[in-house]
């Protein structure tokens, strides 16, 4: 076997040559067209989101992170209100619930699916007598969507809002619905790395609910009715036109990106299927876009570091659980019995390189090592 280049657990550079002409020509056509904030590139995104989600409204935003930010806005969560979440993330879920000056709790997470469990989030809901608990953030998290029959209906039953976190979801489902069309708002992030990646930041918001849509609009400029005049307290946080452009270009080839993220999938689990590895599976009905793939080994650290000198690099998503990070230890408030699965995945967890311009020679390199490695 080949060692050949270092392989990358995502390649932005080959994502970016894959449809370097279309790129150019958005960018240019954008730098051509005198118009540098918002505009009908911006417009035309947005609608052509919204289309490919299966919802009515989608608001750019300038970053994931924002996306969240102003979907709790646009429900009024503030402070003094409690928004349930997970704690096995990436940070941004939660740091976003503080900019808003709300509380975090935390649910733990169905080992499996590596989403927020419904039964877990049950006890705490049926822990809030005072009905603090104003919303509920299930994470989608590495293209596996949560179980959102489960999570809406207890949400709705206690009166709190669902939010979905889809950053590392875009095109994920469950049946025929998209994830950012289950709660009453779905965010997103156009982070390079991400399914659909812009080029730069980028966020945006996806709802069903027409008004809040045009409260998202609202508030993402200054809470502006009209130019200079707030009408309420709002943000700054735009979606750039040549991002929006860029992201245009992207769109048009999500589904078959997302269908190669499959492919590559689907060869893994084939090939470590019946060996000690534990392999990411798809829930009845998912729709898994494989944003990462991730296996549990209980000598990750070996593995990772022969992979390394096999010339492959792989990810931990994530090593230190939120409440665990110095940020947020002892502060946030965590359910009786704790996280245990939280804090049981992050020791085994690995992300293998998975991005749709891989090609099979990759996949197989992949493959070959980790078999050699299980064989040794
Ligand atoms: C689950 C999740 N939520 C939120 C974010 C925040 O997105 P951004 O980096 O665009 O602010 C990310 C991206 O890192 C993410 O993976």
């Amino acid at each position: 076997m080949s060692n050949g280049e270092f392989l990358l657990p995502a390649n932005l550079m080959e994502a970016y040559l894959a449809h370097k002409e279309d790129i150019d020509a958005a960018v240019h056509r954008v730098l051509d067209s005198g118009w540098y904030i918002g505009g009908a590139e911006v417009t035309a995104f947005e609608e052509e989101f919204a289309a490919f989600l299966g919802v009515p409204d989608a608001v750019g935003a300038a970053s994931g992170t924002d996306a969240l930010e102003l979907a709790m806005r646009t429900l009024d969560i503030g402070p003094g209100d409690i928004v349930a979440t997970v704690s096995h993330t990436a940070v941004a879920t939660v740091a976003a619930i503080e900019l808003t000056g709300a509380v975090p709790v935390f649910v733990d997470i169905d080992p499996v699916t590596f989403t927020m469990c419904p039964e877990c989030l049950q006890k705490t809901l049926e822990e809030d007598t005072e009905n603090a608990i104003k919303a509920v953030i299930p994470v989608h998290l590495y293209g596996h969507p949560a179980d959102m029959p489960a999570i809406c209906e207890l949400a709705a039953a206690h009166g709190a809002a669902v939010i979905e976190d889809c950053a590392q979801a875009h095109g994920a489902a469950i049946g025929d619905t998209k994830t950012g069309a289950w709660g009453a708002i779905g965010t997103f992030s156009f982070y390079p790395t991400k399914n659909l990646g812009a080029l730069g930041d980028g966020g945006a918001i996806a709802t069903t609910q027409p008004a809040l849509a045009q409260k998202a609009k609202l508030l993402r400029e200054y809470g502006w009715e009209e130019r200079y005049i707030s009408a309420v307290p709002g943000m700054n946080t735009r979606l750039d036109p040549i991002q929006a452009a860029i992201l245009r270009v992207r769109l048009a080839g999500l589904s078959a990106d997302n269908g190669l993220r499959r492919d590559i999938a689907s060869a893994y689990t084939k090939a470590f299927a019946g060996t000690s590895l534990c392999l990411p599976t798809e829930a009845d009905q998912a729709y898994h876009v494989y944003h990462q793939y991730v296996i549990r080994c209980d000598r990750r650290d070996e593995l990772r570091g022969f992979l390394k000198e096999q010339n492959i690099g792989s990810l931990i998503h994530y090593p230190c659980p939120v409440h665990l990070q110095p940020a947020y230890a002892q502060r946030i408030p965590l359910p009786p019995g704790g996280l245990p699965n939280t804090e049981k995945v992050c020791q085994d967890i690995l992300s293998l390189p998975i991005y749709p311009e891989m090609g099979t020679a990759n996949t197989d390199r992949v493959i070959d090592a980790v078999r050699l490695w299980l064989a040794g």
